[in-house]
């Protein structure tokens, strides 16, 4: 780890250690905790064809227990009885790491499914499930992935995660806003529930943030039936951070939150520990997955690296719109969203991809992103400035990046806007009749709201054609279903945000057919 970010994270494990033992975000839940280790449940996530990880992070209870080290023992198998085990170990659960822990499994058989758990004193987890991917070489018939976003407390319940379970994906993708930073609006009118954290700033503060949003059983339930990739965006540190900057334009200011908001995503998710091979302040967060010959997934990270918003004043809570005609920031061809390490980094999986011959390429390139690509064109004339509208020449490189190594076939995915945005992604996004040259999904939230109208929204369809289907105020997740042959996207929206119990409705179908890229309404 860096010195620097080593000497950052022990100030803030002292921090940790001489808070109390007892969660504060246990009076803000009605869930009741009893004295469960277990009670942020488990998870497991990005699969390989030989492993996959194994999460949880045990609550200790009892005195004393907060700073002491607490032993995990874990066990993975072929059955839910845990009858034909074929994996068991320890690992160490330390204070300084919010007793998190994550097993790296290897060795293990592709495109299988396991059941896991963990033990801890006289307590034992949920038990899970997971799989690997297959193997490198094999064209598998079908790969199903829910993916998903924004799950802001207070603005709805999860009954999309208990959708999600009953379609069994094999894998969940997590794009972003995990858990949101703020305190609860003074006025509950119209939420589903509040909670009494203040807005989080401590490495303390975002621990309790996760504890809270991991205190729900249907989120619970969700990680435990798949594995799940997960990236980050704004939320899990700041709204519209970028790169070291927070709200104030201020890099030493926001250092020590970010670190803090950092800690505890890694903490939380289950990564593997590559992630922390520069130190907490360098986490590595984008990174590629293989799904034998059928995918490859690259995950982005697009908070990190990124520069300030065009045009955005310091202080301001938010990057929000510009018209480009006063903010000529806009269009410097050297701005960044992704930072220049992480486009060399994605141009080289493309070029591997390009290159990969006849059977060999993998037949869908997949960029799970954290926001809206395509451009939303506003007849107001206005740019938003948070997604890749308000980093227009990022955008021009990685388009001409999938030109000069075309895939076999290219999705976008994407998250953040709390809006279903159905897209074909053009070679040249300012020309309407350019040709097309990908498909882009940027799914709705889990249950923020979307804070715009379906007449506004409906507007920017009119003025973009290249915008297939854009939706606001229905929250849910999309599923995924690839097969060599073909990709289906079903949008899948709750019928009440404001209820756990809600039933889903599929709001619409989109179908890209291998070789023929732009999404075709199926439903
Ligand atoms: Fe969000």
């Amino acid at each position: 780890m860096h010195p620097l970010a080593r000497r950052a994270f022990l100030e803030k494990a002292a921090w940790a250690a001489a808070a109390t033992s007892l969660p504060r975000w246990a009076w803000s839940n009605p869930l009741a905790l009893g004295t469960n280790p277990f009670a942020l449940g488990i998870a497991s996530g990005d699969p390989t064809s030989d492993g996959v990880v194994l999460w949880t992070r045990l609550l200790p209870t009892g005195p004393g227990a907060a700073q002491a080290p607490m032993t995990v023992h874990w066990e993975v198998a072929d059955d839910a009885g845990f009858r034909q085990i074929v994996r068991r170990g320890q690992a160490q659960a330390l204070p300084e790491w919010g007793h998190s822990v994550h097993v790296e499994l290897q060795g293990l058989q592709p495109a299988r499914w396991y059941h896991y758990r963990f033990h801890a004193g006289d307590a034992t987890s949920a038990t899970g499930r997971t799989r690997t991917a297959p193997a490198i070489g094999d064209l598998p018939a079908r790969l199903r992935i829910a993916f998903a976003s924004c799950q802001r407390w207070e603005h709805g319940h999860y009954a999309a995660w208990r959708h999600v379970v009953a379609d069994a994906p094999d894998l969940v993708l997590f794009l972003g806003d995990y858990i949101y930073e703020y305190a609860s609006p003074k006025d509950a009118s119209g939420l589903a529930r509040v909670h009494t954290l203040r807005a989080a700033q401590t490495l303390a503060d975002y621990r309790d943030r996760y504890a809270l949003h991991k205190s729900d059983p249907l989120l619970q339930a969700a990680h435990a039936a798949c594995p799940w990739s997960t990236t980050w965006d704004d939320h899990e540190v700041q709204n519209d951070y970028a790169g070291e900057l927070g709200r104030d334009g201020d890099a030493t200011a926001f250092n020590a939150m970010r670190l803090a908001g950092w800690q505890a995503f890694y903490e939380h998710m289950p990564l593997r520990a590559a992630s922390l091979a520069r130190g907490i302040g360098a986490l590595q967060v984008y990174r590629s997955l293989t799904w034998g010959r059928l995918a490859r997934l690259h995950l982005l990270d697009a908070r990190q690296f990124r520069q300030w918003q065009a045009c955005r004043k310091p202080g301001s809570s938010g990057a929000g719109g510009v018209q480009s005609d006063d903010c000529p920031a806009l269009a410097d061809p050297t701005r960044t969203l992704l930072g220049a390490t992480q486009e060399q980094w994605l141009d080289q999986r493309l070029a591997e991809g390009a290159a990969a011959l006849g059977q060999a390429a993998p037949h869908w390139s997949v960029i799970a992103q954290q926001t809206l690509f395509s451009p939303r064109h506003y007849p107001s004339g206005k740019h938003s400035t948070d997604t890749w509208d308000g980093y227009p020449a990022a955008r021009g490189r990685l388009l001409q990046s999938l030109q000069h190594h075309p895939q076999r076939n290219t999705v976008l995915l994407g998250g953040d806007i709390h809006q279903n945005y159905v897209c074909k992604v053009l070679a040249d996004p300012e020309r309407d009749r350019s040709v097309v040259i990908a498909s882009e999904f940027c799914g709705t939230s889990i249950s923020s709201r979307s804070g715009t109208s379906q007449d506004k929204v409906d507007a920017v369809v009119r003025h973009n054609p290249h915008v297939l289907l854009a939706r606001c105020e229905e929250r849910g997740y999309g599923l995924a279903d690839i097969t060599p042959q073909r990709w289906t996207t079903t949008l899948r929206a709750v019928d009440d945000p404001l209820r756990p119990d809600s039933g889903a409705h599929t709001q619409a179908r989109f179908v890209i057919q291998d070789g023929a890229p732009g999404p075709q309404r199926d439903l």
